[in-house]
């Protein structure tokens, strides 16, 4: 057999056995890295509905209330839902888990509040606080631009602006 043929078959059967491990790196990559890994919430919340600008348009602070001020944002109430879903969608099954937590008037109720799962929590090492951030006038979409599929917050992340902004960037600054 000549040589080249058999270079160029040897080739096929490498970009063939390789194939599998591509495909692999591209489902880790995409499906698993990049993506948050999102929790089951107890409804289907979306932020889009309430806070884009032809919609709803609630200003994030009404629902986390510690954003501006506290070192944690916090998560709404379920009161604070009620206040609309009392009269908006109120038959709709998708907000039946609000009104059997807060809603004395329905069947269900059981009074015990919606438990909502964070998708990207710091780890316990880091010290973060939303008020000292945004009190320097960073909008929640610098770290936030989509509320609705959160990423984890890497070390480079907040370094890269750390560093553009001349603040510290010493270890102890944020890990205790
Ligand atoms: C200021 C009023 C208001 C508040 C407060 C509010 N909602 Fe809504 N919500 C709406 C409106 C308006 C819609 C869109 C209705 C439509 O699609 O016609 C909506 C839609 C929804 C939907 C349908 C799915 C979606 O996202 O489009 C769910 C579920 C929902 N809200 C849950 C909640 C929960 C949980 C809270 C509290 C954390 C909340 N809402 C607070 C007004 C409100
Ligand atoms: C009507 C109430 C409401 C408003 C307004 C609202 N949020 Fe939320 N937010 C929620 C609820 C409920 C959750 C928990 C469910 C979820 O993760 O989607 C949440 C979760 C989040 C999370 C996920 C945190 C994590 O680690 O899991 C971020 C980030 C966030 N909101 C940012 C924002 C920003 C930024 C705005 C304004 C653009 C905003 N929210 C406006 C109700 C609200
Ligand atoms: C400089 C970056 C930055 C800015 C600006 C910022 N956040 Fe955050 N946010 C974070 C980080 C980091 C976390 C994770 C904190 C943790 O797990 O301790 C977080 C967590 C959250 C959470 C999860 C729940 C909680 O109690 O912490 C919500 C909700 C949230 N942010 C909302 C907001 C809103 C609303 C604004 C604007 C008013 C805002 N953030 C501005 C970085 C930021
Ligand atoms: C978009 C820019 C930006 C991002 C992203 C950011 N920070 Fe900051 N950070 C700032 C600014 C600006 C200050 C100074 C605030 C002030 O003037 O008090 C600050 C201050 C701090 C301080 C206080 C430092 C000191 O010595 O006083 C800590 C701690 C901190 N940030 C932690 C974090 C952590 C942890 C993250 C990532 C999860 C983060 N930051 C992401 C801009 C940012
Ligand atoms: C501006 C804030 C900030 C500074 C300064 C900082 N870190 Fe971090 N660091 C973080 C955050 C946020 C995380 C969590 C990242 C994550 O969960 O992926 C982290 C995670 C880590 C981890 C754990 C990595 C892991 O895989 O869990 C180590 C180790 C670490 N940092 C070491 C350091 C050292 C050493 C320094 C000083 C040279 C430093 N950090 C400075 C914010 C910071």
């Amino acid at each position: 057999m000549p040589e080249t043929a058999t270079k160029s078959r040897a080739a096929t059967i490498a970009l063939f056995l390789s194939l599998p491990l591509v495909l692999l790196g591209g489902v880790y990559y995409y499906g698993y890295r990049e993506r948050p890994h999102l929790p089951t919430q107890p409804l289907p919340f979306t932020h889009n509905s309430h806070t884009a600008a032809d919609k709803t348009a609630i200003p994030c602070v009404a629902c986390h209330q510690g954003a501006e001020t506290a070192p944690r944002a916090g998560m709404p109430t379920d009161s604070t839902c009620l206040q609309c879903h009392q009269h908006v969608l109120s038959a709709d099954a998708r907000l039946a888990p609000l009104h059997a937590a807060a809603n004395p008037h329905s069947p269900a109720y059981t009074g015990e509040p919606l438990h909502w799962v964070r998708s990207a929590p710091l780890p316990a090492h880091v010290h973060f606080h939303h008020g000292q951030h945004t009190r320097a006038g960073l909008d929640c979409a610098r770290c936030h631009p989509t509320p609705d599929a959160q990423l984890p917050h890497s070390m480079n992340s907040c370094l890269d602006c750390h560093r553009k902004e001349s603040i510290p960037t010493n270890c102890s600054s944020c890990h205790y």
